[in-house]
């Protein structure tokens, strides 16, 4: 075999089928929906917090459409090429990354682990395989029911991003727009007929550690979805 023929058997052949014996690293999300019946009043008088759900998994169509609610994008300006996002962003800098942490059966079609969505690409990267849940649990001070969701939705920040003019800035719009995109978790999952709850009671390190964050980056909030 000549060389060219060697490098396109490992580019074509050999690092597909790594992938698919190690589990996909990237899962494709079907689109998002950009309509629906509920009216925003509807989804706001809906929604209130649970902390039991049921042991029904979610599907990866909910999934996608809730990523793409926390962060996802819309299309491109036509004046300006930036991308438009569904969240806005202080001096449109978007520090935020959007987190999954789904079990082993909680979602149809995703292996347990940690994700991260990519919103350019509409799909999950994964970051750590394996049910990770009960290492969340702990690190939300042992708050059980959180390990038996479905689904759990951890925003995250990197407040260097939007440090500009003093640190408090930094940190502070990092949060606010976590509250945006939880929110926007919030009012989407309602819309779909679905419980959660909003958590911040975890222990900053042991989270980060937990999800393998580098130090720059801090999760900010947390959503827990199911039915
Ligand atoms: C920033 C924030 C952090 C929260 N953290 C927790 C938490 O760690 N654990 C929890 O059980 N609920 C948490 N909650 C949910 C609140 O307890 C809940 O929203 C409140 O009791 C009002 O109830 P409602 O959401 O049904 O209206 C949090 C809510 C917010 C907004």
């Amino acid at each position: 075999m000549d060389r060219t023929a060697v490098i396109a058997a490992f580019v074509f052949v050999w690092i597909p089928m790594a992938l698919i014996a190690a589990g996909a690293a990237e899962v494709k999300l079907p689109p998002p929906s950009h309509d629906g019946r509920v009216s925003v009043e509807k989804a706001l008088t809906e929604r209130k917090t649970a902390r039991k759900y049921s042991p029904d998994p979610l599907s990866l169509k909910t999934i996608a459409q809730l990523c793409w609610a926390a962060n996802g994008n819309r299309d491109v300006d036509t004046i300006s090429q930036a991308t438009l996002k569904v969240i806005p962003s202080a001096m449109a800098v978007y520090p935020l990354n959007v987190l999954v942490i789904s079990g082993s059966g909680t979602v149809n079609g995703l292996e347990p682990g940690v994700y991260r969505y990519d919103p350019a690409r509409h799909q999950l990267d994964t970051i750590t395989k394996g049910d990770q849940r009960k290492s969340i649990t702990d690190a939300c001070f042992n708050q059980d029911w959180i390990g038996r969701a479905p689904a759990v939705f951890v925003i995250t920040g990197a407040p260097k991003k939007t440090k500009t003019m003093t640190d408090r800035f930094g940190v502070d719009f990092a949060v606010m727009e976590a509250g945006n995109s939880g929110q926007n978790i919030l009012m989407q999952a309602s819309a779909l007929g679905l419980k959660t709850n909003s958590v911040a009671g975890f222990s900053h390190a042991d989270l980060s550690r937990t999800l393998g964050l580098s130090k720059d980056i801090r999760p900010l909030l947390m959503v827990t979805v199911g039915k």
